[in-house]
């Protein structure tokens, strides 16, 4: 015999991405955010209302099957199932049916609703490091998974449970009125699976959530910060007072920024070289940045060599730089990157803006010839693509990442004087780390005090041009120079072709 269930499992959701997270019925949803956060709560309080919801099948009874994975069984043990029991099986409450302990534990849910209807349901706890409990895995008709720590379980496990749910119930009870898969997680590392779904791929009907950080950075000084309270953190009301800040201070930077500021974690083993003014949730828009025609000129930034890169941005009336897109490419020189990258980009993404309009900058060093060519990579921009190019004032690294954190440090009224479109990932994973001074092979932590040539220096390097230039630190004189020279030029041919 099952009790009624009069009571409501209502707890009013503690912060609006929890909200989100309880609400969405995406095929698949996942929450990352802090340690503390309020996940596996509102990821045990999503499972039961879905079993409620359930549609009930002529008989009336809501009947579906949900597997909760987890890395090992000690895990499984010791938070998984303890959270699901403290909530929904515990001796305050009445009974929804038995909790079975043993290969593998699973709650037998069965109880009637208040409109008539009874819910059936099993929730069966799995732990990947127990062979029968993967085999289980294999062989089970699901409705729902929950991947309690997401980060932890490996790609090859989740796709296999995007492939197995959906049938159970069967047609004969009327199929799942729902199926798909939920998980809560710590912030992974930008080399993680996770990271290229949520931020790369963003797969149809997946949903990604992310929860303001428990702490957040507050700039003191022009080049560092400290962490303080954040006011948006969510479930701080279930929280012993002071919980985030407290576990600051013994805590190495690294370990704050992914599980109190849940930020992605870096795997340079290197010194990130924004690290005190870059903040990831903070700079990197959540969409696409588009070009805004209204402010008609599109500014680039060029670096040359033989893995050219150019990034395109837009410097707002109020002062803002949007960094729009990135081009990186590797083997070729400047004409091939033009005509086979870079044109057909601003043909294709950027219509409205004729080249004619546009402002490039470059490194001063590109006002050099090669020995084999007749013109230098600037040169050849402003004569041959009619792109008006500047070099730019210097090409000191230190005067070079200041006019980038000029912009990342500007403020304009509480908006961020610096937006990166979620398109530009090299410069992104480059942000957070992969751009970096090269830690040195001795004892203790002493780095390079350059910049780790890599994959990520080069848009970085085309990044610093672009907001030398947007700031105005060009030399003009030699444009002034050039075209004069060239203007001569003209005027030499003309006549000798006479
Ligand atoms: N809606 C809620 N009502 C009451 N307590 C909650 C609620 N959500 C979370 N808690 C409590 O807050 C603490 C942290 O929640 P938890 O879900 O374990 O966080 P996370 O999984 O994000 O680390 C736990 O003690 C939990 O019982
Ligand atoms: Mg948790």
């Amino acid at each position: 015999m099952s009790e009624q269930i009069e009571v409501v499992f209502e707890t009013a959701a503690q912060g609006k991405v929890l909200s989100q997270y309880l609400q969405s019925r995406a095929r698949v949803t996942f929450i990352r955010g802090p340690l503390g956060s309020g996940k596996t709560f509102a990821s045990c309080q999503r499972v039961f209302d879905q079993i409620c919801e359930q549609r009930p099948n002529r008989n009336g009874v809501r009947k579906s099957r949900w597997l909760a994975v987890r890395n090992t069984y000690s895990d499984l043990e010791t938070t998984t199932i303890k959270d699901w029991k403290d909530l929904y099986c515990n001796d305050d409450m009445p009974s929804l049916g038995r909790f079975i302990g043993s290969t593998p534990p699973t709650h037998f849910l069965d109880f009637d609703l208040e409109d008539g209807t009874r819910v059936k349901a099993e929730l069966i706890f799995l732990a990947l490091d127990r062979p029968d409990h993967v085999k289980k895995l294999r062989g089970t008709q699901v409705t729902g998974f929950w991947l309690n720590e997401t980060k932890e379980i490996s790609k090859a496990i989740v796709d296999m449970c995007d492939g197995r749910h959906g049938r159970y119930p069967s047609a004969a009870d009327g199929g799942p009125s729902w199926h798909g898969m939920i998980g809560d997680t710590n912030s992974p590392d930008d080399d993680h699976w996770y990271y290229d779904l949520a931020e790369n791929v963003k797969p149809d009907d997946w949903v990604f959530l992310s929860q303001p950080g428990g702490v957040i950075r507050e700039q003191v000084g022009k080049n560092s910060y400290r962490w303080v309270p954040n006011p948006e953190a969510e479930n701080i009301n279930n929280l012993p007072n002071g919980y985030y800040i407290r576990q600051v201070q013994s805590k190495s930077d690294d370990w704050v920024r992914v599980n109190l500021a849940n930020e992605y974690g870096s795997v340079s083993s290197g010194k990130a070289i924004y690290g005190s003014t870059w903040q990831d949730a903070k700079h990197t828009s959540k969409y696409e940045l588009l070009a805004i025609p209204r402010f008609q000129k599109l500014l680039l930034g060029f670096d040359f060599g033989r893995t050219p890169a150019c990034i395109i941005g837009q410097l707002m009336p109020d002062g803002r730089l949007r960094v729009l897109k990135e081009l990186v490419s590797t083997g070729m020189g400047i004409r091939t990157f033009m005509d086979l990258v870079v044109l057909p980009c601003l043909k294709e993404e950027f219509k409205k803006f004729p080249i004619s309009g546009m402002e490039a900058y470059g490194d001063p060093a590109g006002t050099a010839k090669s020995p084999n060519d007749e013109n230098s990579p600037i040169g050849i921009l402003n004569d041959e693509y009619g792109l008006t190019t500047y070099p730019t004032a210097t090409n000191k690294p230190k005067q070079r990442w200041e006019a980038v954190e000029y912009f990342l440090t500007l403020d304009i009224d509480g908006q961020t004087g610096f937006e990166l479109s979620s398109a530009c990932l090299v410069l992104r994973k480059g942000f957070n780390g992969g751009y970096q001074f090269r830690r040195l092979n001795v004892s203790g932590e002493r780095y390079a005090d350059v910049a780790d040539k890599n994959s990520y220096s080069h848009p970085h390097d085309a990044l610093q041009y672009l907001c030398q230039g947007a700031q105005g630190e060009i030399n003009y004189q030699w444009l002034e120079q050039h075209q004069e020279d060239s203007h001569q030029t003209v005027i030499a041919d003309s006549v000798t072709g006479y």
